[in-house]
């Protein structure tokens, strides 16, 4: 049987940095993305071209997206959530632009100051914009789970959203679980409804282990034929407008679990780790990643001496 290729995006660099308190260095961003080009990965989520004073830890994002040496191999892509945004991230040679907007109209209007509808029209004039450049553009879309103030999100309304991003021709849609609310059955149903419907779109799953269920989220993606997923390196991550937001789910703890299941991501796990282990000298905390504190399973422990 031919094994399954699974692509993994790193986002910790955005949706991780954004959420950390401290200014990472300019340099220390540069050196810890130029080591993850070399690491496997499909896709590396640079940074994000927001507003500096929403998201100050990424103030600096042209200055890593001109300086990081680019892999041939991966795919560079950026968050936007508006024009200015665009622009900026059109100034810096991307390879993909991953737009956002949330399918909650309260996230929404929390995260972007835009109602929804405010939000699609630019996103909107975006992509025709872009269209005829060979610039890629992804709709990542938030809350598509349910949503920390909102409550339940239908199923009917993260397909009229994908249908609306799927008639502008979007190469992909990510449906993205920005505070861990997602749960295993409503992912396969969720994702089974969406493939079905857009079978041109490529879709990428986007969770949060707010609540441990990062991971048996993944598998359900899995079930639902899933093959491309974000994650961030040591499990940091989180929406600074999204109450109650924690960290994505953990690359090298979904790294290690696909492989285990014969599952191709492509990552060097060793190469990851090593880069994880960075983390907490850039941030001054500890990182949530199991795998980093336990080693892969059949990290073997000399036999407790008897006493
Ligand atoms: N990049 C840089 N500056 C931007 C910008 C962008 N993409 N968009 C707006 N600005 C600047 C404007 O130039 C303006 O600057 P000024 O005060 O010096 O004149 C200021 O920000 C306000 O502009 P406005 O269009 O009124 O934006 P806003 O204050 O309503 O904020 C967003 C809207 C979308 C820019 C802002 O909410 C944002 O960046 N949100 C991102 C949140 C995020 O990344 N969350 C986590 C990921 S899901
Ligand atoms: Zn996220």
């Amino acid at each position: 049987m031919e094994t399954k290729k699974v692509y993994i995006h790193e986002v910790a660099c955005r949706d991780g940095f954004q959420n950390e308190s401290v200014f990472i260095p300019t340099d220390d961003k540069i050196a810890i993305i130029d080591r993850l080009s070399e690491c496997g990965y499909a896709k590396i989520e640079v940074t994000s071209f927001t507003s500096p004073k929403a998201i100050p830890a990424l103030r600096d994002a042209e200055e890593v997206m001109h300086r990081i040496k680019r892999n041939p191999d991966v795919v560079y892509t950026v968050l936007v959530p508006n024009l200015r945004g665009a622009e900026r991230a059109l100034s810096c040679g991307v390879d993909e632009i991953n737009l956002v907007m949330s399918v909650s109209q309260t996230h929404n209007q929390s995260n972007l100051r835009m109602t929804r509808e405010g939000s699609f029209d630019q996103l909107a004039g975006i992509i025709a914009e872009v269209k005829s450049t060979p610039v890629a553009i992804n709709i990542s879309l938030s809350c598509s789970f349910g949503c920390p103030m909102e409550g339940d999100v239908a199923q009917d309304e993260v397909l009229a959203w994908t249908d609306r991003f799927a008639s502008l021709g979007v190469r992909g849609v990510t449906l993205c679980d920005t505070t861990g609310m997602a749960y295993p059955t409503q992912v396969r149903d969720l994702f089974a409804a969406v493939a079905a419907r857009f079978p041109e779109l490529e879709l990428t799953a986007h969770f949060h282990n707010t609540r441990g269920m990062a991971l048996a989220n993944a598998n359900a993606a899995i079930e639902a034929g899933v093959n491309r997923f974000d994650a961030s390196l040591g499990g940091l991550g989180g929406c600074p407008y999204a109450p109650g937001a924690s960290g994505n789910v953990c690359t090298e703890e979904m790294v290690h679990m696909f492989e285990l299941m014969g599952l191709e991501t492509g990552v060097d796990l060793q190469a990851a780790l090593q880069a994880s282990a960075l983390l907490p000298g850039l941030i001054g905390h500890d990182v949530p990643s199991q795998i980093l504190k336990a080693g892969p399973r059949l990290t073997l422990h000399p036999v407790p001496e008897l006493s």
